[in-house]
Formats: C-alpha cells, structure tokens, sequence
C-alpha cells in the first residue's frame, strides 16, 4: 500500500470524529465520515455542525467544497473505499456501573472487519480502558475475511472542547501504541504535516498507548481537585487560593495550568474517565490509584454541594421562593456541552430546594434545555439576573467576565454575586456594591474574623 494515496474512513462524528474528519481532510487526505445517525450525517454534510465548536464548521464547509471530505451512513462502502479506519466513536459511563460502555467499539470494529475488501489499518482513538485494544485484535482476527490483512492499533487522542480543531491539527504529542513497521509509517506519513512542525511521536505497546490517555486525564482531575482542597484551606485560614496558584504556577515542575479552583471539573470526559479506570484498576488489581482517584472525584462534587451550601447562606438559611440567577450551563466556555455540568448540577440543586432558578448560557441554554427540562432558561443575561436575590456565575464565559457589575447592580434585587469560577475582578465587582463570595478566598470580612477569631 503506498502511503501518499492513503484514503481515510472515520467511524463517529462526535466531538472527537467529526473533528478528525475535517482536521484529516486539511491535511490533505480523501475522508469519509460515518455515523449510523442519518440526522447528523446529513447535517454535517449540508457543513453544519450539529454542536459548537469554534473553527470546525468553517473547516467542514472549506472541505466539503475541495470534495475530499464526505459523510455516509454506509459504513460498508466507507471500508471499502478506505485503507485507514479511524475508530472514533463513544465509551460513555454504563448505566448501573462506573465501567465504560465498550459497545459502540466493539460495533465499529465488528462492522469494519466485515466490511474489509481490502488490506488496511484499524486505528483506535476512543478512550477504552486498558486491555481492550488486544480483545479487539483478536475480534478483528475472527471476523476480517480470508485473504484480508487488518491491523489494529491505537492513537488516542487528546483533544480539548472548545480548542478540538487547533488540538487536532497541531497535538502536543501523537501516541502510536502497538504498530508494526508498516502500520507505523502509514501513521507517520498521515501525521507528516505536525510531525514536521515538531509534533513528538511516541510508538509505544498497545496497553501504553490505552493508558496515556485516562492517566493523563486523572492527572489533570487529581490536579484540579488538588487546588480545591487547598482552597478549602485557604477559605479557613484567610488565604487567597488564586494568589496562591499564581505563585505555585511558576514553579516550571508544577505550572499554573489545572490550577483554576472552583466549582470543579465536569463534561464528557474527565469525570467518566476517572471512574472508569478506578473501576479498571480495581478489576486489575491496582487498589492505589483506583483509592487515589476516588478521592479526587469526592473532592470534586462536594464543591457542586459547597457552592448550594454558599447559595443557601447568602439567602439566609433558605432558598425556598428566593429568585437565583445562574449563569452558565455548560461544563465550561466554548462549548455547548453540557454534559456532567457542574452548572447544571448546581442549578438543579437549587431549584429542587425550592429556589426560582433562572439560568442563561450563551451557547448552551438548548442543549441544557433538553436534560433538565424543569430549570427555567432565560434569553439573555439582563433577563437572567433581573431581580435575583443572589447571581452564581459558575461558567467562565468571556460575556460574563467582561459584564459591567454597575450596570447588572442595577437589575438585581440582591446584590450578591457567587462566583463559582474565580473569574470575576472581584475588587471591580465590590466597587460597585456587590458582596462577593468566591471559593477559597474569603471576602475581607470574613478574612479579618478567621485571623482574628
Ligand atoms: C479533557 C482533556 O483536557 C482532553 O485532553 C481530553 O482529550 C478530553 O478531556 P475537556 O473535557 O474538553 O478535555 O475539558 P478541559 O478543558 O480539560 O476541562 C475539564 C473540566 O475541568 C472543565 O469542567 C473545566 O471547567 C474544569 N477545569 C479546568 C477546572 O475546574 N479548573 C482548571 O484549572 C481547568
């Protein structure tokens, strides 16, 4: 097979596969996308994106247009039309379990073993708990017709929402777990353009390349909540957990990056892949990471409960009938992803206590819409803080950071701001009359009597 004619079929255009379709194209290949969802293949190829995420719908339309990117539903003329299967569909949280649901992968592989008319490469880029990428070798083996030579490796990718089409067309580093020579050199080949700009190449074994992945996602959840636990420290001992991070974030070993303290980590990725691998590592028979990252996902929904516990303070005692305003839905700016929403999670709570939560998001008011359809959402943000008793900003949207606190001080009925994120300029935001609590910095008060208690 030579390389410079490489045809690329990509199975899931989620997040992670519609991205990869488009960045694949830009980087020169003949892509075909393939979802068995007819809506979204049919979206996407009209160069509509059925999520946002900035930069992707333009890089879709420039490709749609140069012909060498397409969608189908068949993945049977996909295969057969393709020499690198890309595997890019989702492992979501089982219900019932914190193990991953494995059976969108085994589906994919199955369906692209079958449809082999020709030899070629299986690449895997879902997350999968470690081990998985052998039983699907031996899956792919049972099932790829005589006469056929398939290859399966993996690749995991590492891309961020938000940022998916810079991390996919420039990765900090390009992970190839159990690759023959050749199957190296064709990935080599289709990576030439990043690993040509200094894109390092890691070739590692398959259970590796299976672990880069969830190991680098807990590090950055034992990272985030690191800084929480501090910032409960910081809030008892009058600290500033922000000051704080700035200073530790210099320190080159450490860095500030991960260091944001707040409301904690959510989304489609970093709470499912820690339970995941605790859930793997327990299975495995490697107690300490699994008790280690138990803890890190503790840490992190008790601050969901320590920012209703500062909701419910602020109303004195009680939420019931107080108007709350919420700004923010999704897990974080970018996105219109809400799954696992911190935001969310908070709105609910409050609302279930009996407060009149009003939340706004500037991207994901349909999609948060849509998993909690009791939480009411408003149009705009003056709508949204209009007449609250306390305002939360628990995502960190530039027009939430960036809203006058004046001109919002005249709306609200209370003027107590909760910010979930450590965003806010919270000298700018008292000026102009606002009691401003955030987590792990005390407010001055509050600051004077835990020193002087
Ligand atoms: C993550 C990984 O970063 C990415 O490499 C992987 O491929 C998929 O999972 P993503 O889920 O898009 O990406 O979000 P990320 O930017 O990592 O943020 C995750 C969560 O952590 C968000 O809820 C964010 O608000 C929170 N976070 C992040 C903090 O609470 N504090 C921080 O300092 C940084």
């Amino acid at each position: 097979m030579t390389t410079s004619a490489l045809r690329v079929s990509v199975i899931g255009t989620g997040y992670l596969g519609a991205t990869h379709a488009a960045a694949m194209a830009e980087l020169g290949f003949e892509v075909i996308g393939v979802d068995v969802d007819p809506a979204k293949v049919e979206l996407l190829a009209s160069g509509r994106v059925p999520f946002h995420e900035p930069g992707l719908p333009e890089l879709l339309q420039t490709h749609l247009a140069t012909g060498r990117l397409t969608f189908t539903t068949d993945l049977a003329a996909a295969v057969a039309a393709s020499d690198i299967h890309f595997v890019c569909v989702g492992t979501p949280q089982q219900s019932g379990s914190t193990a991953a649901n494995l059976d969108y992968v085994e589906a994919a592989v199955s369906g692209i073993a079958r449809a082999m008319t020709h030899d070629g490469l299986v690449v895997g880029k879902s997350t999968v708990p470690v081990g998985t990428g052998e039983r699907l070798r031996v899956l792919l083996d049972a099932l790829v017709p005589d006469g056929v030579d398939a290859e399966l490796v993996w690749n995991p990718e590492f891309l961020r929402e938000g940022r998916a089409v810079e991390d996919t067309l420039h990765p900090d580093r390009i992970v190839i777990g159990g690759a023959s020579e050749n199957a190296e050199r064709m990935l080599r080949s289709l990576y030439a353009a990043p690993v040509a700009a200094g894109t390092p190449v890691i070739a590692c074994d398959l259970p590796t390349a299976e672990l880069v992945k969830v190991s680098a996602n807990a590090f950055l959840a034992t990272k985030i909540s690191f800084i929480n636990a501090i910032a409960e420290l910081c809030e008892v001992a009058g600290a500033d957990v922000t000051v704080l991070a700035d200073a530790l974030g210099h320190d080159a070993r450490i860095g500030r990056r991960f260091l944001g303290a707040g409301i904690g980590f959510g989304g489609g990725c970093l709470p499912k892949d820690i339970r995941a691998l605790t859930h793997r590592a327990g299975e495995l028979g490697a107690p300490r990471i699994a008790s280690l990252l138990r803890r890190v996902d503790e840490i992190n929904m008790a601050q969901r409960e320590r920012v209703v516990e500062l909701a419910i303070a602020a109303c004195d005692g009680s939420v019931l009938d107080a108007r709350i305003a919420v700004l923010g839905a999704a897990f974080k700016p970018d996105t219109d992803d809400v799954r696992d929403s911190p935001a969310l999670s908070v709105a609910a709570a409050l609302h279930l206590r009996g407060a009149q939560v009003s939340v706004y998001d500037p991207a994901a008011s349909e999609t948060g819409r849509r998993t909690f359809p009791t939480l009411a959402f408003a149009a705009s943000l003056d709508d949204a803080v209009r007449n609250a008793d306390v305002v939360l900003v628990l995502t960190e949207w530039p027009e939430f950071t960036t809203a006058s606190p004046a001109a919002l001080a005249m709306l609200v009925r209370g003027r107590t701001v909760i910010d979930g994120r450590n965003c806010l300029d919270a000298d700018a935001w008292r000026a102009a009359g606002w009691t401003v609590h955030a987590l792990g910095r005390a407010t001055p008060a509050e600051t004077r009597s835990a020193v002087f208690a």
